[in-house]
């Protein structure tokens, strides 16, 4: 596959699964907007990484929980790299929280970075990517395992699925193709942070492979869903997660 020409937007790519799509995405050709909110130094790390492998890529804070940063996101990828063609909704946060600990302020925290700054992502897509394009949205495969103190998190990933279908069909039109791919436990700092290594070993063994997901895991399903070849899919959530449910 080659993505010779092509611009990405990968928020959320100075660590974790987003470091790791930016970089394949580089190397299969694509120039790279490594977004981050907090992290300069890991997002220029990101960045080095490319450029020394030949590839082009640049680092652009922002954080996407507040609209006039998504678009600024946009405004300065167009203004670098003249075009847009792969979005990836990576950026998200999560904790596990007891319902009875949930505040207000982490509901609404949570809601703004993972559904309303996806959502302002795909409107900004709609605004300004070319024809052809594609984007991909995050979920997750534990809301299917019900487990507790998942419940903000997995309700965001929930509306995230929905909104994914319900825009497939503005997209279309524009033939640009947008799904969501549902990683299951990935070794980030996301899944890592406040587990012990027994509750860890306990996921390892819920897949059929006896061990973690990494990040390339799912890259390489995102360079799946980037290739032309797949461009009859859409509005589709997709399970990477080595057969966890
Ligand atoms: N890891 C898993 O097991 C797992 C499983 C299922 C789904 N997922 C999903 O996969 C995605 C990536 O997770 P991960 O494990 O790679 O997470 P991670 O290692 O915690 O990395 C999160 C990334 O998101 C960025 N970010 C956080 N808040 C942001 C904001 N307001 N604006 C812009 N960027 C922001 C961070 O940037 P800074 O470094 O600048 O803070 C960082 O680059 C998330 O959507 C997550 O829900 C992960």
């Amino acid at each position: 596959m080659s993505l010779n020409g092509k611009v990405a937007i990968v928020t959320g790519a100075s660590r974790g699964i987003g470091r790791q799509v930016a970089i394949q995405l580089a190397q299969s050709g694509a120039k790279v907007v490594v977004n981050y909110s907090s992290n300069q130094e890991k997002a220029d790390e990101v960045v080095n990484t490319i450029e020394q492998s030949g590839g082009e890529a640049a680092a652009i804070r922002a954080d996407i929980s507040k609209v006039s940063e998504v678009e600024a996101l946009f405004s300065e990828t167009l203004e670098r790299f003249g075009r847009l063609d792969i979005l990836v909704n990576n950026a998200g946060i999560m904790e596990c929280t007891a319902i009875a600990d949930v505040t207000e302020e982490m509901f609404d925290r949570y809601f703004a970075i993972n559904v309303k700054g996806t959502y302002f992502a795909c409107q900004q897509a709609m605004k300004h990517m070319a024809k052809g394009g594609t984007i991909v949205n995050f979920s997750t495969s534990i809301s299917g395992a019900m487990l507790p103190t998942y419940s903000v998190y997995a309700a965001t990933k929930g509306a995230v699925e929905q909104l994914t279908r319900q825009l497939a069909k503005e997209f279309g039109p524009k033939d640009i193709v947008i799904n969501c791919i549902a990683p299951g436990q990935v070794s980030t700092e996301l899944f890592l942070n406040g587990k012990s290594e027994e509750l860890i070993n306990s996921y390892r063994r819920m897949n059929a492979f006896g061990r973690l997901g990494e990040p390339e895991d799912i890259a390489n399903a995102i360079e799946l869903l980037v290739d032309d070849k797949a461009r009859w899919i859409t509005g589709q959530t997709i399970r990477v997660n080595g057969g966890f449910n």
